[in-house]
């Protein structure tokens, strides 16, 4: 087991590169089974889940190199259409493979997925859109026998605006004869660049970005080498760690356009942030007042991605929060530990009470999920003396060295074996 090791009170200074999303590499990796060719996805970040990803495609059959951060992908030798249920039950991304794998082959055998212990994380959705397009769907023994060999474009209304869901029914119809469109769809800056990947490969899909996408079936997608959108969830993390230690930093490669619900809060604060087309540019010299009320919704509305760094700043803002959790029903993890270190923060269903107090006492603490950890870290940055963060290996699942970019900018931290 591995856990961080942070002594507080070091501001912030300097810049850091922000990486690929991982919410985008991870839809891609199971899109490129939609192409004959080979594909270069060339800002690959060495994450958990992505070594995951390329794992389940080295098990059925396909050539994968992961050299620096070029992830190359030759499926082309794909000899198995059942995901190996071990690597496949570990990860929520894998069910992303489903709808890839019936468009080009026409069956699939998958497991339920696994993902970070934030809810019950159902496929319902998924499976409704997917049936929504002749696929016939058999459980068995905790897995999923799809059949696509009747399967049909036609029109898909989501319950919910799912990420993962519209993911999967946009990958199931690229290469579905007529159009399919789906209504309600999730709008995630990561869907847009799905959408991109695939067009870019000769796909055709129209209003990704919007909650009505249409999708025209092609015959063929051809290789390509692909770099894909920057990380918007570690660029709010990192936003959020200057915010609680102070300093002054320059977040490079990073889109302020997909943060505007952190950004505009934090500026309203006093938080002096500024950007360009690439880069965030933030300031913070003082203790900020709190956001009396944030409630987490899909894009773009405040990211449910950065709820547990955003907690781990109103901790010890000045002043009472309200934060309700409007995605996940499990995924106030962190509020206990943080508690642990002092905070004043008072549980009630969905919603989170917290009543800001002058400083946290580092402590010992346990990171149960991803985003929870990246709060609980940074959170330990701004508190009086050692935190130990335990559970880095959830961590490890969505931020690559999260410990050696906050060492770059200043922070005592170092990860260390227990
Ligand atoms: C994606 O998960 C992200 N993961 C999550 O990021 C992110 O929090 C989430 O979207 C919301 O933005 C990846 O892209 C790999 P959803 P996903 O389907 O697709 C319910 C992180 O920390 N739902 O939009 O699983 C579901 O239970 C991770 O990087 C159904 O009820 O999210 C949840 O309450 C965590 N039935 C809500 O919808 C379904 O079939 C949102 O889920 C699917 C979802």
């Amino acid at each position: 087991m591995e856990e961080f090791e942070i002594c507080g009170g070091h501001k912030l200074y300097g810049e850091v590169r922000i990486d690929a999303a991982k919410n985008a590499v991870l839809p891609i990796i199971a899109g490129s089974i939609l192409c004959d060719g080979q594909v270069n996805i060339l800002n690959v970040p060495n994450l958990i889940d992505v070594q995951k990803m390329a794992d389940i495609l080295r098990q059925m059959g396909a050539k994968v190199d992961f050299v620096e951060d070029v992830l190359s992908i030759d499926n082309s030798t794909i000899n198995k259409c059942e995901l190996p249920y071990d690597l496949a039950h570990d990860i929520r991304s894998s069910i992303f493979m489903l709808g890839p794998m019936l468009a080009k082959f026409k069956t699939a055998v998958v497991p339920y997925p696994g993902g970070c212990d934030i809810g019950a994380r159902p496929i319902d959705l998924h499976l409704a859109g997917l049936k929504a397009l002749s696929v016939l769907v058999r459980e068995e023994g905790g897995l999923l026998f799809c059949d696509g060999s009747h399967m049909k474009s036609g029109v898909v209304h989501l319950d919910f605006a799912s990420v993962g869901a519209t993911e999967n029914i946009l990958m199931a119809s690229v290469l579905l004869k007529g159009t399919t469109t789906i209504y309600n769809a999730a709008k995630e800056p990561e869907i847009v660049d799905l959408a991109s990947f695939i067009n870019r490969m000769g796909g055709k899909v129209r209003g990704a970005g919007t909650s009505v996408i249409k999708i025209t079936g092609v015959r063929h997608l051809k290789g390509l080498d692909y770099v894909c959108i920057p990380d918007r969830i570690e660029a709010g993390t990192l936003l959020l760690a200057s915010a609680v230690a102070g300093g002054k930093i320059t977040l490079k490669n990073a889109k302020a356009e997909h943060i505007f619900s952190l950004i505009v809060k934090m500026r309203e604060l006093g938080c002096q942030i500024t950007f360009d087309c690439d880069n965030i540019y933030v300031q913070n010299s003082f203790r900020l007042m709190s956001i009396p009320r944030v409630d987490t919704q899909p894009y773009p509305g405040f990211p449910t991605d950065l709820q547990a760094p955003l907690m781990a700043f109103l901790a010890t803002a000045r002043g009472v929060s309200i934060v309700t959790e409007n995605l996940f029903e499990n995924r106030f993890s962190h509020a206990y530990e943080l508690n642990k270190m002092g905070a004043k923060i008072l549980i009630k269903g969905r919603s989170a009470v917290i009543d800001g107090v002058d400083e946290l006492i580092g402590s010992e603490v346990i990171a149960k999920d991803l985003r929870a950890g990246a709060g609980l870290t940074i959170a330990s940055l701004g508190a009086r003396g050692k935190t130990k963060v335990k559970g880095v290996e959830y961590i490890d699942r969505g931020y690559a060295k999260l410990e050696n970019k906050l060492a770059k900018l200043g922070a005592d931290i170092i990860r260390k074996q227990t």
